[in-house]
């Protein structure tokens, strides 16, 4: 048999650092579908179809944890139907999926405000994130209705009740204790933040977490992202030098 076409070849990832939390921002699900006439939802149901094949690549690379902006706390003000459709596929997913996640060994969790799901949907996620809490190869974490300066009103509310109640001194506050009180909490620290569509903001997504994450744009749109692009993504974070503040040759005398 002919060897295949390199436009056939299935792309793989060299050896190399790899990011151990990755989080992205799925934009361009609308013009992914107004740009061929169709319904904004439609391009939400390809969307998802990319988040099957991005979640299996992550674990089968050996990614430690996925967060993904399936819907943010602001997405609940689109029109009834585009919301209503969002559900219907994240309540798709939840119960599709499940096979998948138990056989990969990937632990499912919901952060956000994930109370205001509908009923059905709450359920299924919460039955999911029971079932699969014992996973430890991979934690892939839905941010639903969620908001990253909700999440740190939230956090802060946590911690004035604590103080009041004498468990805690406002001394005995620093950012190891305020990373405790986030929902990532059990989560390595966020190393690499792809967004697509190309626009350049964080949409009020894990702006406590991200504050040394690399973060990568591409012009893709979120149903045309898939596991070439994210290598590439992988790739581009490789090609980063990382110096938390520090210059870069303290950080090169820190490898030596
Ligand atoms: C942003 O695109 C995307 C969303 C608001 C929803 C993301 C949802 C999915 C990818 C599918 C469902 C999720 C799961 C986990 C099954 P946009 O609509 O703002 O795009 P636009 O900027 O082009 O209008």
């Amino acid at each position: 048999m002919a060897a295949a076409s390199p436009e056939e070849a299935e792309p793989t990832l060299g050896p190399g650092l790899l990011p151990r939390h990755i989080a992205i921002i799925m934009d361009g699900n609308g013009r992914w579908a107004e740009q061929r006439g169709l319904h904004r939802w439609e391009g939400h149901a390809r969307g998802a179809r990319a988040v099957r094949e991005i979640v299996t690549t992550a674990r089968e690379n050996g990614i430690q944890a996925l967060t993904l902006y399936a819907f943010s706390v602001q997405n609940w003000g689109r029109p009834s139907e585009e919301v209503e459709r969002l559900m219907t596929l994240l309540l798709d997913y939840l119960v599709e999926e499940r096979d998948t996640i138990m056989d990969n060994e990937i632990r499912l969790v919901g952060i956000g405000q994930t109370q205001r799901l509908p009923a059905h949907v709450l359920k299924q996620l919460r039955f999911l994130e029971e079932e699969s809490k014992a996973n430890d190869k991979m934690t892939l974490t839905l941010a639903l209705s969620y908001g990253s300066r909700e999440e740190i009103v939230e956090a802060c509310q946590k911690l004035a009740r604590d103080v009041a109640a004498g468990a805690l001194a406002p001394e005995g506050i620093d950012e190891r204790l305020l990373d405790r009180y986030m929902y990532t909490r059990e989560l390595p620290p966020l190393d690499l933040l792809i967004r697509t569509s190309g626009e350049l903001r964080l949409s009020n997504f894990l702006l406590w977490q991200a504050a040394y994450a690399e973060i990568v744009v591409t012009d893709v749109l979120w149903p045309d992202f898939d596991k070439a692009e994210f290598f590439s993504c992988i790739d581009e974070f490789r090609r980063r030098e990382r110096r938390f503040g520090k210059t870069g040759a303290q950080v090169t005398e820190e490898l030596l």
